[in-house]
């Protein structure tokens, strides 16, 4: 073989360059257990390359990013890249309901491209409780140099993934839910996986040179708590939010509400010494606080003690929503020009109400939307799609889009999934009667955040929606008592999660899945299965349907 194959791999070479192929990034990840002490106490966590939390990816907008991933956990793993659009490729985009979860001790390689984005992104595990235990990082798409950014270059930019954090293995999370118990509050609040005790041995977790700006990518990965976001004595410039340039406003400080990102810029103009960049829960009972170090190159002095105190109340937090406006003059990657201006001007042709509600019954909780609590089936719901078998696996729109209240709870309990068509302009209303805060997330999209409002929707509120400059995101919160409305097209073909971030609702039902398909079966709109996507359930040995030309 030898000298032929050589050509044909020259050749091939050859082609990728005249093709101009975008560059690849490659990642090898070794995902194990191992036993830190963020809050004090010895637990479990989950690492990636020894590392707690793990790497980040660095990207820049049209990248293909490859990970090969070593599962060395001792159950099923998957990996989700929350806010990576995924076009055409639902295959990649690591829930349960797309794809087979990787086999402990094996390895499956995520290959995705990061399409015509930018922005602030993380991953994390999607399997099971997971995420309680780590697993996540940042995921930055650097918009490519050709395209202008709407501001200066910073010195530096700093990741910051803060979560909310149990000093429970998840394990005994997972317990708690299957067995019908909360996983109850908090231990505590974690900037990086540390929390800063204050003793004068604190590590920084950054440095700034005087006089210089610097961007922060901050996301909240934690499991339930909304947490609000800080820095002593600097006000933020926000720039980014969940892919889209947004109008520069200077906040002291930013409710993230789980599964949210920004990007701020901060500049180092002040006293030089070290700060604390604090993340407190929002919206609770007792407020819990984790603290990380900022030091200024040239300070020779601790920080000070005075915590910038955290807002109050729901109203703040809908205020600072309302703040939130897409820059329409900034130009930047978008994989959907044509659905991104003038959304205010198109045709709703459909209106999808999802209403969530809980049921508590016999020492269970279930969670649900529109009166259906979704459980993972053992086929991923795409792969019995795609090899023609989805009648035996789950049935088609299993929730209605105008629920009536005896519906939504009335809870059953199946696979939910909902239909939609390809391309059709869509309004989703995510009402909340609960009493706690709700906060969605959609996979393989981004949505116009139109309007959070508090009361129950009615068409007539559509007049309170903003049609010019909503942020085009892939999160948003719905507070107690409100309604949330998003817009968007379609235009992604594949099986797509829409979840509650909140981990316990979504663990016990609150979640699920979009199928947009076209009957072509074409590569134009989806590609075609790998041969080395994992297989499992019914369609494991089933031949393989021929692939999408
Ligand atoms: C992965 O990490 C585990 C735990 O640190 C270690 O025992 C194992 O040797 C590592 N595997 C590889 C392939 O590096
Ligand atoms: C991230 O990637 C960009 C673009 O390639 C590069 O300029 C930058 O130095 C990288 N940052 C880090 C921290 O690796
Ligand atoms: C597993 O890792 C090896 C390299 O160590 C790689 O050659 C192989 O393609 C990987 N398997 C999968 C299914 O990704
Ligand atoms: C929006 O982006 C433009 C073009 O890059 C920039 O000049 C302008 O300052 C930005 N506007 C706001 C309000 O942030
Ligand atoms: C949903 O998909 C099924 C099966 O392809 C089809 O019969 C039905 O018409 C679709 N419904 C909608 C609303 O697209």
């Amino acid at each position: 073989m030898a000298i032929g194959g050589i050509i044909v791999v020259l050749l091939l070479c050859l082609l990728s360059v005249v093709r101009g192929e975008d560059p690849y990034l490659f990642f090898t990840w070794n995902v194990s257990y191992g036993t830190l002490s963020p809050l004090g106490i010895p637990q479990q966590v989950i690492l990636i390359n020894g590392k707690f939390p793990g790497p980040n990816i660095n990207s820049t907008s049209n990248n293909n990013v490859v990970v090969n991933i070593f599962n060395n956990l001792d159950e099923p793993l998957l990996f989700t890249w929350h806010g990576v659009q995924q076009r055409k490729n639902s295959w990649q985009d690591g829930v349960p309901g797309t794809n087979c979860p990787i086999s402990p001790g094996t390895n499956y390689t995520y290959r995705f491209q990061v399409k015509d984005q930018i922005g602030s992104f993380f991953y994390y595990p999607s399997t099971g409780m997971h995420r309680a235990a780590g697993g996540f990082g940042g995921l930055r798409i650097n918009s490519r140099l050709l395209i202008p950014v709407p501001y200066h270059d910073p010195e530096d930019e700093y990741t910051v993934v803060m979560c909310d954090w149990y000093t429970k293995s998840h394990t005994t999370l997972k317990k708690f839910l299957d067995s019908g118990r909360s996983i109850g509050r908090p231990e505590g609040v974690l900037i990086n996986g540390k929390n800063a005790k204050g003793d004068g041995k604190d590590e920084p977790l950054f440095t700034m040179k005087p006089g210089k700006t610097y961007k922060y990518r901050v996301c909240n990965v934690g499991i339930k708590n909304s947490l609000n976001f800080r820095i002593q004595g600097h006000s933020m410039t926000l720039v980014e939010m969940e892919g889209s340039h947004v109008v520069q406003n200077a906040y002291d400080s930013l409710d993230l509400h789980v599964g949210g990102c920004v990007s701020v810029l901060v500049t180092a103009d002040k006293e030089p010494k070290d700060y604390y960049i604090v993340a407190s829960t929002r919206f609770t009972k007792s407020v819990l606080t984790g603290k990380g170090i900022i030091r200024y190159t040239n300070g020779n002095a601790g920080p000070s003690s005075d915590i910038p105190e955290a807002p109050t109340g729901w109203a703040w937090s809908l205020n600072q929503f309302r703040s939130f406006r897409w820059n329409l003059t900034a130009s930047a990657a978008r994989p959907n020009p044509q659905g991104s201006y003038k959304y205010g001007k198109i045709d709703i042709t459909r209106t999808i109400r999802i209403v969530n509600s809980v049921k508590r019954e016999q020492g269970k909780i279930r969670y649900a939307l529109n009166g259906v609590s979704h459980v993972d089936t053992e086929t991923p719901l795409k792969l019995a799609e795609y090899y023609g078998v989805a009648d035996k696996v789950f049935q088609y729109n299993s929730i209605q889009d105008d629920p009536p209240a005896s519906v939504v709870n009335n809870i059953e309990i199946k696979a939910n999934v909902l239909n939609i068509t390809h391309r059709k302009f869509v309004e989703i209303i995510f009402e909340n009667p609960e009493k706690s805060i709700q906060s969605y997330h959609l996979n393989g999209y981004a949505f116009f955040a139109v309007a959070i409002e508090p009361g129950t929707w009615a068409p007539d509120k559509r007049i309170n929606y903003n049609a010019l400059d909503a942020v085009s995101r892939h999160t948003i919160q719905v507070f107690p008592k409100c309604w949330a409305a998003v817009m968007l097209s379609f235009d992604n073909v594949g099986m797509w999660n829409l979840r509650s971030m909140i981990a316990e609702n979504q663990y016990l039902g609150q979640q699920l899945y979009i199928s947009v398909i076209t009957p072509e079966r074409s590569l134009r709109d989806e590609y075609t299965m790998r041969d080395e996507q994992l297989l499992c359930g019914i369609v494991k040995d089933l031949p393989r349907p021929p692939p999408y030309v």
